[in-house]
């Protein structure tokens, strides 16, 4: 099923509450939490992503670009989110972190950098229920979608294929009214973008539009 997560790491994190009423038919929140050790970046925390689940209706799809993923990934499912994405790079024991996740009610999904192999990784996927290709170097928005991510993508598709199709593809990074169509093509089901929706006059409309693309 497609689906488009806007990231608001592209809104105005002084206005939170009104920038998530701008996308109504968002089919997830996108959340990025960075702690400038994983990434060069720093966002957000606990409190904030708290005050988040209580501003909006719409699901919470947190992204944690963090060190010490089982530590923290947890305590971000135990907020309410409908999904927890930690990185493979920046967790010791992937499979425990999935479990941990689903056993607070959450979705339990793993993202990979677009330099980092999916073959090692691959017999995580019946651990989880989404997988994350990053299509840019996570930290930062507004960056350029990595072609070269595209085969990894197909290669993901067909091994959840190979699952049975329940988990869900997601590309994170780059993706606007262009690049959304090859990463659908190659196999992709979960579509984050954050400066393609908040950068639009009207980013309902932009949410709207690139669902159209790819439904
Ligand atoms: C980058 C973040 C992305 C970011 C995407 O590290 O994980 O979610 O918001 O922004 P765009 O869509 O502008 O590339
Ligand atoms: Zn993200």
């Amino acid at each position: 099923m497609t689906a488009i997560h806007p990231s608001i790491l592209s809104a105005d994190f002084a206005n939170l509450a009104a920038e998530l009423a701008r996308i109504p038919s968002a089919d997830a929140v996108h959340v990025d939490v960075m702690d400038n050790h994983f990434v060069p970046n720093l966002t957000i925390g606990l409190p904030v992503v708290e005050a988040i689940r209580r501003a909006t209706d719409l699901p919470l799809d947190i992204h944690l670009m963090i060190d010490d993923a089982d530590r923290w990934a947890p305590r971000y499912a135990q907020t309410g989110a409908e999904s927890v994405t930690f990185h493979a790079e920046a967790a010791a024991r992937p499979p425990q972190v999935a479990q941990d996740l689903r056993s607070c009610g959450a979705r339990a999904a793993m993202a990979l950098k677009p330099q980092t192999e999916l073959a090692p990784h691959l017999n995580m996927l019946q651990e989880l229920d989404m997988l994350l290709l990053m299509t840019v170097e996570p930290g930062f928005g507004g960056q350029s979608f990595i072609d070269a991510v595209l085969p990894k993508i197909s290669a993901a598709r067909r091994a959840a294929d190979d699952l049975g199709g329940q988990v869900a593809v997601q590309v994170d990074g780059g993706i606007n009214r262009e690049t959304i169509l090859r990463a659908a093509e190659a196999g992709a089901d979960t579509f984050v973008a954050g400066s393609a929706v908040f950068g639009a006059a009207d980013p309902d409309a932009a949410v709207t539009e690139l669902r159209r693309l790819v439904g």
